[in-house]
């Protein structure tokens, strides 16, 4: 493992970042961190990143969709001038956001990484040729609202404005609503086509979500990724009658917790045969929720991830039939409603490969989706990945040594620092 001397002064400038942002957004129910789009932890990071921009310099903008930016160098959308012949803007960042009890490094690195990524291409006296942005955006885990991706959704088109202002999470309140509230106008989303075309490329960094990285080089603190695997949700609604749990005999029961159970276990049952495949159940809602009474509905959301979009699909499909057939026996209805859907996501190959050749660091793919994920359909993009041993994610223990984030600081510094000239 990467060592680090006490006082190393680089250290030091991550550590009193990473306190700043570590004390925003503790969950202390659950455990780590729960932020989420549009909430106090959110608003109080997106201060938080207002103030560290602004001490560095760097202009802050907030875009239609509620993205934050900050510049070195003005874009020249802002510039009013001709995308045609300005040059393209460089854009690193990632996400505040994280899943409900999860890590402390899943999006935050990425923006803390980029804020010393400038101090760091400022020490090497580099002045950018081009505009170079930090982005952080909206909602990226889908947390709050069930869409992943919700900002860079908004700003690419891959998701309507109306579908998203209709989002509701789990106190009902809409997307639209909780956008206004946090003092941003829902009625202004949608595509960006002038910021869509005055950037030229993005490079976001994030903490490794698995062991690929150390299974592909124990050596290596920081890895490239290649592509996201094509992944989705979706929302299956059993539905039976609510009754008694002692006086109701099972041949009269309409048990809607049966098909879902043996719904979880036939998605795992059918990974058997696709040993690249996942299926999670990780969210169930058992309505109305009594420990004497036999649910009337439940609420089940799985997450299928496996190699291309149609591959995804065709699992999916074959789970539904499953779950409906479950559902027969027990006398029950089944609604199944996609929620998302993202395809499968080849990195741009020249930007890969650059940065992998200049870092000499191995190539790895993910099955974790990510806001460069949506973006690389419209902007040539590129992910670093910074080691973590453990692979755990999503979950209060994922973890990245200060050594290996140092590292990916500098990595991400040489990556711009190829591409700002
Ligand atoms: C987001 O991180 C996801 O992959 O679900
Ligand atoms: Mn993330
Ligand atoms: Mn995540
Ligand atoms: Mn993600």
């Amino acid at each position: 493992m990467n060592q680090l001397p006490p006082n190393d002064p680089a250290g030091q400038r991550f550590a009193a970042l990473w306190a700043e942002v570590s004390s925003v957004g503790r969950d202390r129910r659950r455990g780590g961190y729960s932020r989420h789009g549009f909430d106090d932890a959110d608003r109080q990071l997106r201060e938080w990143f207002t103030e560290q921009a602004g001490r560095r310099g760097l202009d802050v903008e907030t875009d239609g969709n509620g993205n934050l930016w900050a510049w070195w160098g003005t874009p020249a959308w802002a510039r009013n001038a001709d995308a045609a012949t300005a040059l393209p803007a460089v854009v690193t960042g990632s996400h505040l956001d994280s899943v409900p009890g999860g890590g402390a490094f899943d999006g935050p690195l990425g923006v803390v990484s980029a804020l010393l990524a400038v101090d760091e291409l400022r020490l090497r006296r580099l002045r950018p040729a081009r505009p170079l942005g930090i982005a952080c955006f909206v909602e990226e885990e889908g947390g709050r609202f069930g869409l992943p991706c919700l900002g860079s959704r908004l700003l690419t088109g891959a998701v309507s404005p109306d579908a998203a202002r209709r989002l509701q999470d789990r106190d009902g309140v809409s997307a639209a609503d909780a956008a206004a509230a946090a003092g941003m106008d829902p009625l202004r989303w949608g595509r960006d086509e002038a910021r869509l075309a005055g950037i030229g490329s993005f490079v976001e960094l994030h903490v490794e979500q698995g062991r690929l990285l150390h299974s592909a080089d124990p050596d290596a603190a920081v890895g490239v990724a290649d592509g996201i695997v094509a992944h989705g949700r979706w929302r299956l609604t059993f539905t039976g009658e609510g009754n008694h749990a002692g006086t109701t005999v099972v041949a009269d029961r309409r048990d809607p917790m049966i098909p879902a159970a043996a719904t979880v276990l036939a998605a795992r049952r059918l990974l058997a045969d696709r040993p690249s495949a996942v299926a999670t159940v990780g969210r169930l809602q058992v309505n109305p929720g009594g420990s004497n009474v036999i649910a009337s509905s439940v609420d089940l959301w799985l997450d299928v991830r496996y190699g291309a979009t149609g591959d995804t699909t065709a699992l999916v499909d074959e789970i539904t039939l499953l779950a409906r057939q479950e559902a027969d026996l027990e006398g029950c209805q089944v609604l199944e409603r996609r929620e998302s859907l993202s395809d499968d996501v080849v990195f741009d190959p020249g930007l890969s490969a650059v940065a992998a050749e200049q870092l000499s660091a191995p190539v790895v793919p993910t099955g974790a989706g990510h806001d460069a994920g949506i973006l690389a359909a419209e902007i040539p993009s590129a992910m670093l990945f910074v080691r973590n041993p453990s692979g755990i994610s999503h979950a209060p223990g994922e973890f990245a040594e200060t050594a290996d984030c140092l590292a990916g600081v500098q990595a991400l510094a040489d990556v711009l620092a190829g591409l700002i000239r």
